[in-house]
């Protein structure tokens, strides 16, 4: 181990030439338009990021990637790379076809050769690989609510890596980082994996591992897919470029990372130790909690903090990639330093912020000092990052036809209009329907897609810094979830369950359309012939019988004031 891994890696890309040639002849194949997550995945395969995979896994190699961590032939993989489309598209198709792989603009990116189509048992992967079948787990929910339902296997023909226009000089294939440390004479490199920005305790961790393991340091991180609600990689990869200064410049470089995440823990280590390795490294970096999805949704950790470390040291020689295992570093302010947590001595004062922690202070406007991070980095976030009270959000209303979402959202608009300050939109459920989706029914589908159709729009006007006000009956717990992860990954979401009893809106079937339903003459209508799954968690209930509007208005105002979105000018 520890020996150099620079000599050349197989990619899957053909020549220059061939690619012309393959691009119009692939222009005639089926064509499946790839996802974000799985234009990840492809860039990966083509550059030799996943070596040694050749394509999208087969069914045998997916059955024992997932029971065994390993490919059929035995080589250690720890991660399922599938390809998951629609049964509609999987449907058309023939077993030996050929079909192209298109990005979202339409360019074709490649070829595959479908040998392999099935439909996976999604319980036993997030099982096996993600260790529950808990949808709290990001990788889970994606796995039930985002993949499509059939898996295709087969090898894939490179024809252009996906095209990014985002800091091009700092992305490298493996070929490319392996050619960059060959001329540079780095032999002995350890990667530092991350999803975040980089502070004070980050910058003493790599140093002290590139000190412990006498190696120059590539600091590495994803810019692909991360955790839903991370920083986004724009004011990320900012972050990184202003801390790079205080590195040595002959020691440390970095690199971006265009990983899709799965946020596995422990596979995932492992995973990022292979991907390393191919990229020409030699040491990787595992520290506490290593690629954690976070909570349960019984408020438990998914996984040890410590198990990545020891699945990994489980399958270093395997991996060929020495482990430098950290400790959560904290700040000794007797000594003025960083230090592992487990190696300090008792009676120091230990000071340490959180990730939660460092949002609060964020969103709340307050200090952040400079034991914590550097100025730069801080700026940085607080650009992208105002105070909660400047920031955009979402309310999104959720209840029965006549539960009274509407008129309450009203009111709470021409409240928030008279605060001032940002642009109010309301998007009620009746006039969604007339301007965004009036081809839609009432479907299971059709309902979905009209509720993803108002996140979209909701998510829009909360990264611009308004308030958007949704109205809808939205009947769907998983489907209020995603749109929940839309938002918040730009501003607060804040869901208000109109939860007046089915009897009452019936009694007052301001519309008519109760009677109608009973007597059979509207279909699939919510609550009569047509589910509602109650949240389970909102925050905020509110119950209109006997409550007036204006006291349920207020009731979200103050809710709205808690969660430090409306604040005194
Ligand atoms: S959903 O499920 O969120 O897509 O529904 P939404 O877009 O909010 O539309 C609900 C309004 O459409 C009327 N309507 C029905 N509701 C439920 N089920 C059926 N089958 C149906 N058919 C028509 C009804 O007026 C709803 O308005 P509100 O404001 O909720 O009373």
């Amino acid at each position: 181990m520890s020996i150099s891994n620079l000599a050349p890696i197989p990619e899957l890309y053909v020549s220059h030439e061939s690619a012309q040639k393959l691009k119009t002849e692939a222009g005639e194949l089926p064509s499946w338009d790839l996802t974000a997550r799985q234009i990840c995945d492809l860039e990966l395969l083509m550059n030799g990021g996943f070596n040694p995979l050749k394509g999208f896994l087969s069914q045998a190699d997916y059955d024992s990637v997932v029971e065994r961590m390993r490919l059929e032939d035995g080589t250690l993989w720890p991660m399922p790379i599938t390809l998951d489309v629609s049964t509609e598209f999987a449907d058309g198709l023939e077993i030996g076809q050929d079909i192209a792989l298109r990005d979202m603009e339409g360019v074709i990116l490649g070829t595959m050769t479908v040998t392999d189509r099935w439909e996976p048992d999604k319980h036993r992967e997030a099982e096996k690989v993600f260790g529950a079948d808990d949808i709290a787990h990001p990788a889970v929910n994606y796995l039930h609510h985002t993949a499509g339902r059939i898996y295709l296997g087969g090898p894939v023909t490179g024809i252009q890596p996906p095209v990014h226009y985002d800091f091009r000089a700092r992305r490298d294939t493996p070929n490319e980082l392996r050619a960059y440390f060959r001329k540079l004479g780095w032999r002995r490199i350890v990667a530092f994996q991350t999803r975040n920005p980089l502070h004070r305790a980050h910058q003493e961790l790599t140093f002290r591992a590139a000190r412990e393991a006498q190696a120059n340091l590539l600091i590495h991180p994803v810019v692909g897919m991360t955790k839903p609600g991370d920083v986004d990689h724009f004011t990320r990869v900012r972050c990184y470029e202003a801390v790079l200064d205080k590195y040595p410049q002959s020691t440390t470089t970095m690199s971006l990372l265009n990983l899709a995440m799965r946020m596995a823990g422990p596979r995932e280590a492992v995973w990022h130790g292979l991907i390393r390795k191919n990229h020409g490294c030699t040491h990787f970096i595992v520290g506490r909690d290593h690629a954690g999805p976070g909570k349960n949704s019984a408020g438990e950790d998914f996984y040890g903090p410590y198990d990545a470390q020891e699945l990994f040291k489980e399958y270093e020689d395997e991996i060929g990639l020495e482990m430098v295992p950290f400790k959560h570093m904290v700040f000794v302010q007797e000594r003025a330093q960083y230090e592992p947590a487990d190696e300090i001595e008792e009676g120091v004062t230990v000071l340490n912020i959180s990730g939660t922690e460092l949002r609060r202070r964020l969103a709340e406007g307050l200090e952040i000092p400079e034991w914590f991070s550097f100025p730069e980095v801080v700026s940085e976030l607080r650009r992208t990052r105002p105070p909660r009270a400047k920031q955009g959000f979402t309310v999104f209303f959720t209840g029965l036809s006549g539960s009274g979402k509407s008129t309450i959202a009203n009111a709470l608009m021409v409240k928030l209009m008279e605060m001032g300050g940002r642009p109010v939109t309301l998007l009620d459920g009746d006039v969604v329907r007339k301007h965004l989706s009036s081809e839609l029914g009432f479907s299971k589908e059709h309902r979905d897609i009209n509720i993803r159709r108002i996140g979209y729009v909701a998510s829009e006007i909360t990264k611009n810094g308004g308030i958007a006000i949704c109205a809808p009956i939205a009947p769907y717990s998983a489907t209020r979830r995603a749109v929940r992860e839309m938002i918040e990954a730009y501003g607060a979401f804040c869901e208000v369950h109109v939860a007046t009893p089915l009897e009452e809106c019936e009694k007052r079937d301001r519309k008519g359309l109760y009677k109608l339903a009973r007597e059979g003459k509207i279909k699939e209508f919510t609550g009569i012939s047509d589910p509602y799954e109650a949240p389970a968690d909102p925050e905020v209930a509110v119950d209109t019988t006997g409550i007036d509007v204006d006291n349920c208005a207020q009731q979200v105002i103050l809710k709205l004031e808690q969660m430090g979105l409306i604040a005194g000018r």
